[in-house]
């Protein structure tokens, strides 16, 4: 968990986005692999689902009927846009973690003219840089940069050329739900920490809600998620020469409603021994791997584990069906 030093890219002419690589260093994928097999319960880390395929399949499901919180956050966010912007306040430094295609902070910077500066911190250096550039070129004025780096780890942004600018986290779509709670409060605690006291926090997170529509969400009938969770095992054997037969695994989705969270199985439907890095694993029939956590909170439950990390509250949004909230908090 320590910054690397940062440079410039040098490849990059003449780039209306100021870069910083810290290089984040790619967690052994063989080792996570290895790891999450041998353990009692079987798990594969969910970071390994986005490959190029994995990503292209989570964006069709966000698309998908079923599965309402990308269209659902965005719906709260146009409509709370005015005390949005009035709580974020003039001349802040937003700092967008995951930032991907950059799609959601648009909404945003519309309502935000008088920024410092937007900042994109995104594991994945290709994509960052391209959506980072078409970005500032939509948006002229706006002092745009760029941050290579897993945000998951230690990690520090460059300052505005504003020097008094507070810095603003904006973290959407729930991906804090496939923290545990416990995870959560480290993770959130530390970005306060990067992001200094005075800082603020706007955060889209999943409501716990009628197991029957989480159910539909992660189990969609077009069969995409199926897809996406299948997809860790190709990946697995492609890149690590392991021979998951993906016919002898089905997806399953499930709601443990007392933990409040969505587990994504991959079941194995006969018994069978794979191989990986030259090592065996055994599954009996029915047996699962774990491959995805997603934490569905109450508003106060999720206000409350903001409060532990050492946030102060400020405002709680939801749609009026009770999908997905978004939360702005401050840290004093
Ligand atoms: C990225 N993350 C917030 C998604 C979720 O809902 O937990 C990932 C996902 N898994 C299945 N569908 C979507």
């Amino acid at each position: 968990m320590t910054v690397r030093t940062e440079h410039e890219a040098d490849a990059e002419p003449a780039s209306l986005v100021s870069f910083i690589d810290l290089n984040p260093e790619t967690e052994d994928f063989l080792e996570a692999v290895l790891n999450g097999l041998s353990c009692d319960q079987k798990e594969l880390p969910c970071k390994f689902f986005y490959d190029e395929r994995g990503s292209r399949l989570f964006d069709q499901i966000c698309d998908l009927e079923e599965y309402y919180p990308t269209r659902t956050e965005i719906g709260i966010l146009q409509d709370r846009l005015g005390e949005i912007a009035e709580l974020i306040g003039r001349g802040a430094h937003l700092v967008e973690l995951g930032s991907g295609a950059s799609v959601k902070i648009r909404t945003l910077l519309n309502a935000l003219p008088d920024l410092a500066q937007y900042t994109a911190v995104d594991i994945s250096k290709e994509f960052l840089l391209k959506s980072a550039e078409t970005l500032a070129k939509d948006y002229p004025d706006l002092d745009v940069a760029a941050v290579c780096a897993d945000y998951t780890s230690e990690f520090r942004v460059p300052a505005p050329r504003r020097q008094d600018a507070r810095n603003v986290a904006f973290f959407p779509g729930s991906t804090i739900g496939n923290f545990s709670p416990d995870e959560a409060e480290i993770f959130l605690r530390g970005i306060l920490e990067t992001l200094g006291t005075g800082s603020g926090l706007l955060i889209g997170v999943d409501l716990k809600k009628d197991p029957s529509v989480l159910h539909a969400a992660y189990n969609d009938a077009a069969g995409l998620t199926t897809e996406f969770n299948l997809n860790l095992l190709t990946r697995v054997n492609r890149e690590l020469g392991a021979n998951f037969d993906l016919s002898a695994f089905t997806h399953n989705a499930v709601y443990l409603e007392d933990e409040g969270r969505i587990e994504m199985h991959l079941v194995s439907s006969v018994a069978q021994t794979v191989s990986v890095g030259g090592k065996s694993f055994k599954f009996s029939v029915g047996e699962y791997i774990n491959t995805e956590i997603s934490c569905k909170y109450r508003v106060d439950e999720f206000r409350d584990l903001c409060r532990r990390a050492g946030y102060v509250p400020v405002a709680s949004w939801t749609d009026s069906d009770s999908l997905f909230s978004v939360h702005y908090f401050t840290a004093d």
